[in-house]
């Protein structure tokens, strides 16, 4: 296996059998998946040293037009409690987030029929007036390419858009009455033309999710090149249909974290609220996988349980703005810290 990790760190590449083997063996065996994991945070520190980027998360509504299987805000979800943000509240949790140092906003929420292009455009560029250096991170699911160029041209600059499996069949299992996994690829080369620094990443241990699936993934985030790649472990939430099924494995997470991190070097790879969630110290085993970004909750305190896309999601203490000195605190006791910089995509 080392030779497996040392052509991946130097190549950033590996073929279908080799990431199936490596990933096998780094959930099986302590020592591969401990030398996986130092390689990656190697290579994370050449690229950005001990310091984290942190991002301010807005859940701008718990409104959605989906219905994700796994997912605690799905549409037939009838007793998700839900809210939308004014856009006095949003301009309020940027103010808030400003003061605290955030440079990136990330706006996150449902698929909400409200959001039109005419509303975001301009909440977008009320917050692109108000603060001319950040970064403002859109997250708000598929929308026409003619949407997200004038949400880009309203002051936007990146955009999280999760594939959720690269695999056709394993994505329709999950993800019924949507437009299929094409239609999700063609909205991330959409974004990709429009000029965002775009995001995608998915769910590990959700169900019917193979090994062999978990490797197509990668061979799509390898072809892809994304900025950045958002992953964690899947969480149950009890009002959906996957309400039974086990969490998401913590060894196999944190090795799929490792293998993006040396596929994409210089990507931004959050250490996930899923990840928090699944277990304490998992922000942590986050970044000592090669993680480099944090992304702590700025909603208003009023709606955060609101925002249930699996229960017990860590919104509080170290995973809310306002917990940032103690954020710092625990990343110092693993010899990092909190870099406030905007921590844009440098190839
Ligand atoms: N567990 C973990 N992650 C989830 N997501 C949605 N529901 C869950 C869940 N139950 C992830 C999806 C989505 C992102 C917003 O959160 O990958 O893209």
């Amino acid at each position: 296996m080392r030779e497996l990790v040392e052509h991946l760190a130097r190549c950033h590449k590996l073929d279908a059998t080799a990431l199936g083997q490596l990933l096998r063996s780094a959930v099986a065996e302590d020592d591969v998946l401990q030398l996986l994991r130092d390689t990656a945070v190697r290579t994370a520190r050449q690229q950005f040293g001990l310091g984290v980027y942190v991002r301010g998360l807005i859940e701008l509504s718990s409104f959605c037009r989906c219905d994700c299987l796994y997912c605690g805000l799905r549409r037939s979800n009838r007793t998700a409690e839900r809210y939308r943000l004014s856009s006095e509240e949003v301009m309020e949790c940027c103010r808030e987030g400003y003061a605290l140092g955030f440079r990136t906003f990330v706006l996150q929420g449902g698929e909400d029929g409200t959001h039109t292009d005419t509303w975001l455009r301009e909440l977008i560029s009320k917050i692109r007036a108000t603060y001319p250096d950040v970064a403002i991170t859109l997250s708000l699911g598929e929308r026409s390419e003619e949407s997200y160029k004038t949400l880009k041209e309203a002051g936007a600059n990146r955009y999280l858009l999760r594939h959720e499996a690269a695999n056709e069949e394993l994505y329709a299992s999950l993800h019924p009455s949507s437009k299929g996994l094409q239609h999700r690829l063609d909205c991330l080369a959409a974004l990709k033309r429009c000029g965002y620094q775009t995001g995608m990443g998915m769910m590990i241990g959700v169900k019917g999710q193979t090994i062999e699936h978990i490797v197509e993934d990668l061979l799509l985030i390898e072809r892809m090149q994304p900025e950045m790649v958002g992953i964690g472990p899947f969480l149950p939430h009890r009002a959906t249909p996957l309400g039974e099924e086990p969490a998401g494995e913590l060894r196999l997470t944190l090795a799929t974290i490792a293998i993006v991190r040396l596929m994409l070097p210089h990507a931004l790879l959050p250490s996930t609220t899923a990840l928090a969630t699944l277990t304490p110290r998992g922000r942590l085993e986050g970044i000592l996988s090669g993680a480099n970004v944090v992304m702590p909750n700025l909603s208003p305190t009023s709606v955060r349980a609101k925002y249930a896309i699996y229960e017990n999601k860590a919104s509080w203490g170290k995973e809310a703005a306002e917990g940032i000195a103690a954020l710092n605190s625990e990343l110092e006791t693993i010899g990092y810290h909190i870099d406030f910089s905007r921590g844009d995509y440098q190839p």
